[in-house]
């Protein structure tokens, strides 16, 4: 059995030394262009000419849970396409976003302001009710920050694309339910996968729907947000803020305008990182459950793009 490794901007050698450790049956080695076709391949956006040259791959692993880049090659058909599931990302995640939403409604970026001046000033408290969180997108990643948010009692609410039943969360799906669910939502979080669907779904229309003073935390792909909208509705006020890790362009530009917005908070793409050693155990497990001939979790469906 060969595993080629293939990565944009990325060493390919630790995963080939961690891969090999994991599965000595395997041989392991980092693609260059001409290398013989393996039977498994690992990547991260690789370009054209590897898929072109490793035409008879079993699957290919994507070592991200989102799959866009690699949808936007020519794959073929038959090929096999595997996301990372969980492999340690939910909970960070939903650190991540818990941290944003508690960040803003107890306003510790005024405390820390007033840190800088040495001044003892309380905020008054405010009313959790007020603050309810909507998850748009509630795959392996939303569910789980959904159900984090709930530890802290905030009313929260979620969006998928096929109706669902979360205790204690109110559901919203499909393009009808998607007013509704704007319209009950003040702290709103993307965690969508990037589809032709949902490219740009974030934008004057969508969130001017959100509650006035409504808070937007966008962690999935720079391309669902229309960075001028979001920007135009915190200037008129409508929108108080945003916790932004994901951007159209990354590294986001020297000159962007975001990094001088005094209500914007910038991460750079590092709310749920892709962990090396539980990454190839997944890995390894579902290459062994395929030779067994068993289903796998996390196969992309590409007419759904994800
Ligand atoms: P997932 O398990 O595939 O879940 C996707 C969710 O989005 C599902 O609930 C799905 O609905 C919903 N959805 C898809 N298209 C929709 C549409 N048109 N309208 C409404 N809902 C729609 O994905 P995941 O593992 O949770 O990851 C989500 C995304 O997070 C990834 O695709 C990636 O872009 C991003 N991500 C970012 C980072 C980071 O560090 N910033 C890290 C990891 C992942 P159904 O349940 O009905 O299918
Ligand atoms: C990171 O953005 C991922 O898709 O895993």
């Amino acid at each position: 059995m060969n595993i080629t490794i293939c990565f944009d901007k990325l060493p390919p050698e630790p995963w080939v030394q961690g891969l090999q450790q994991a599965f000595p049956q395997a041989s392991v080695s980092a693609w260059a262009p001409g290398a013989p076709v393996a039977d498994h391949a690992i990547v991260w956006a690789p370009p054209q000419q590897f898929i072109d040259e490793q035409r008879g791959l079993k699957a290919l692993f994507n070592i991200g849970a989102g799959v866009d880049a690699l949808l936007q090659l020519k794959l073929p058909p038959s090929l096999k396409v595997v996301r990372l599931d969980d492999a340690g990302m939910s909970v960070q995640m939903a650190e991540y976003v818990c941290h944003a939403v508690i960040r803003h409604f107890r306003e510790f970026d005024g405390y820390d302001a007033d840190t800088q001046t040495g001044k003892w000033s309380y905020r008054k408290p405010r009313s959790r009710a007020d603050f309810a969180v909507g998850v748009m997108g509630l795959g392996v990643l939303g569910e789980r920050v959904a159900k984090a948010l709930q530890v802290f009692d905030f009313p929260v609410n979620g969006y998928s694309r096929s109706a669902k039943n979360l205790p204690g969360i109110r559901c919203f799906s499909g393009a009808q339910g998607l007013p509704e669910f704007l319209a009950a939502t003040r702290v709103l979080v993307n965690l969508m996968p990037l589809t032709p669907e949902t490219e740009n779904i974030l934008n004057q229309s969508t969130l001017s729907q959100l509650q006035k003073g409504g808070y937007v935390i966008n962690v999935a792909r720079g391309r669902h947000l229309v960075e001028e909208d979001l920007i135009t509705l915190i200037d008129s006020g409508h929108l108080s803020g945003a916790t932004l890790d994901v951007f159209r362009t990354e590294p986001l530009p020297a000159e962007h305008p975001f990094w001088r917005h005094p209500q914007i908070i910038v991460t750079p793409h590092t709310s749920a990182r892709t962990l090396r050693e539980e990454s190839i155990t997944q890995i390894v497990g579902k290459i062994q459950a395929l030779q067994r001939g068993e289903a796998i979790n996390g196969v992309v469906d590409p007419q759904r793009g994800y």
